[in-house]
């Protein structure tokens, strides 16, 4: 330990977090039938080197075995999202071979002393509810509400942190309106109804489960960025940013906590697309919005990095992004074409995004300042993390990953909190993004993100040293300066 060291609060959780279909495989089995992500894989062209969720981590079959690696690690929370297909297959009636999956998980986890910390939506709608319109159709919102009742029933005596949706603007507009995630749709109406409808649905099941149960902390996690124009003086390059803040964070902040849609992104799409915009006005019922603003208990942030743009294009063309194809990093929304990505020379990881730790702590601050603050919701990291082209070594008998990069990616990132509670921001915990290597959607096992390595062949798992290095920062709950 070096001589200063900067310390995290006492009650500050440390956690790491996964995603069911990224890590569960056993897609066919107990009863479980297709998500969207399930079907989605099978198209042609759709999922890089045609990979998919059959197999993943095998988790299902080895979630006894993860968890006490999470022991050992010292994890104080684990992060996890149930699949809606395996405990309502289809969509339709509960399944409890399914369910029962998640109370031997749950239990697991309580023996081990780690909170568990359940996402109920991390992408994989039932595939029959998409032959339905899916998230463009209301009634998906009634039938989440439906399944977020049951998994409260099941586990409700377990579970105390339910966070309803993770990402929705992935779920919604890089799924139906940039075609590069599941269902793979290119349309502007379906985005915004999707949003819509799954905002929808967030609310409604704050409001039930609360009904239900006072004493649970209720939540969901949004993905958040800032976005600095290349020129704060240039007109052109602050509107950039001004679009790419609005289609992020405020789409998806105001009405959860201003029960109100930006007037201004929503001229923007209309500019564009006034017939999705007509449709979205119409499908945003009176009281909808006050569902969407039911009071939270928590607000999760995931943040990976920061966007740097301008209203015009730059010399050399940024690449990367969530598609595994050479497009310019996405925003799919119907001002894109008025937004370009600059770089500013930062590092960046394998998916081509920018390493920016302060912009965490920029987040934090502000989302504090103009959302969270007033309402006294405090807020938890609930994704961090990088992909980095590791190398597997075995140095005697064990599997290495000397991941340096990563493990410094953990520390600023730590220390970008730090600073964020110095500024007087509440954040109360950390989940690193994530436990396992593993199924990273368009870009399948292509992208490793785990602090932990996974031999998709042996299925073996063999800590990373940013694993090493996470669990010692733990273990100590500071960082050296
Ligand atoms: C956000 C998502 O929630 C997660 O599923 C994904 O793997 C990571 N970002 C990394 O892209």
């Amino acid at each position: 330990m070096s001589a200063r060291t900067r310390p995290f609060p006492t009650d500050f959780l440390f956690g790491a977090a996964t995603a069911a279909y990224q890590i569960e495989g056993a897609a066919h089995e107990d009863g479980r039938t297709d998500s969207i992500w399930d079907a989605f894989a099978r198209v042609p062209g759709a999922v890089i080197n045609a990979d998919n969720g059959d197999v993943a981590c095998d988790h299902y079959h080895r979630y006894g075995d993860d968890v006490a690696l999470m022991k050992r690690m010292g994890l104080q929370t684990y992060r996890f999202s149930t699949s809606w297909s395996r405990v309502r297959p289809d969509g339709g009636a509960l399944n409890p071979k399914g369910v029962d999956f998640y109370k031997r998980l749950t239990d697991e986890l309580l023996d081990a002393g780690i909170m568990p910390w359940l996402t109920l939506y991390h992408w994989d709608l039932p595939q029959a509810l998409q032959e339905k319109g899916g998230w463009t159709n209301r009634d998906t919102a009634d039938l989440f509400t439906e399944y977020a009742l049951d998994m409260h029933e099941a586990l409700g005596d377990r579970v105390q942190a339910w966070t309803t949706l993770n990402e929705p603007w992935c779920s919604s507009f890089l799924s139906y309106t940039a075609g590069i995630h599941a269902p793979g749709h290119e349309s502007v109406r379906e985005g915004v109804l999707a949003a819509h409808h799954l905002l929808l649905a967030h609310g409604q099941a704050v409001r039930e489960l609360r009904a239900r149960d006072s004493g649970l902390q209720l939540g969901i996690t949004l993905n958040l960025t800032v976005a600095d124009p290349v020129d704060p003086t240039d007109p052109a390059d602050l509107d950039a940013a001004r679009r790419i803040d609005g289609q992020f964070n405020r789409w998806f902040l105001d009405p959860i906590f201003r029960a109100a849609y930006p007037a201004d992104i929503v001229e923007d799409i209309r500019a564009v697309d006034a017939e999705a915009i007509a449709a979205f006005e119409q499908a945003v019922h009176p009281g909808d919005l006050e569902a969407i603003a039911t009071p939270l208990d928590a607000l999760g942030v995931n943040y990976y990095h920061g966007e740097f743009v301008g209203g015009s294009a730059p010399a050399v063309p940024v690449t990367g992004g969530d598609a595994p194809t050479d497009r310019p990093a996405s925003s799919p929304f119907p001002s894109h074409d008025r937004i370009h990505w600059h770089d500013r020379g930062l590092p960046r990881t394998t998916m081509h995004w920018e390493v920016q730790p302060e912009g965490l702590t920029r987040l934090l601050v502000r989302v504090q300042e103009d959302y969270t603050g007033a309402k006294q919701v405090p807020l938890y990291v609930t994704e961090n993390g990088a992909a980095y082209d590791d190398v597997a070594v075995v140095e005697d008998g064990e599997v290495r990953v000397h991941d340096a990069d990563r493990a410094e990616f953990v520390r600023v990132h730590l220390g970008a909190i730090l600073d964020a509670q110095d500024a007087g921001v509440d954040v109360r915990g950390y989940f690193y993004w994530s436990l396992l290597d593993n199924f990273e959607w368009a870009w399948g096992y292509e992208k490793r993100f785990g602090i932990v390595h996974v031999d998709y062949d042996t299925q073996q798992r063999s800590v990373k040293d940013s694993g090493r290095e996470y669990s010692r920062i733990i273990a100590e709950r500071a960082l050296d300066v």
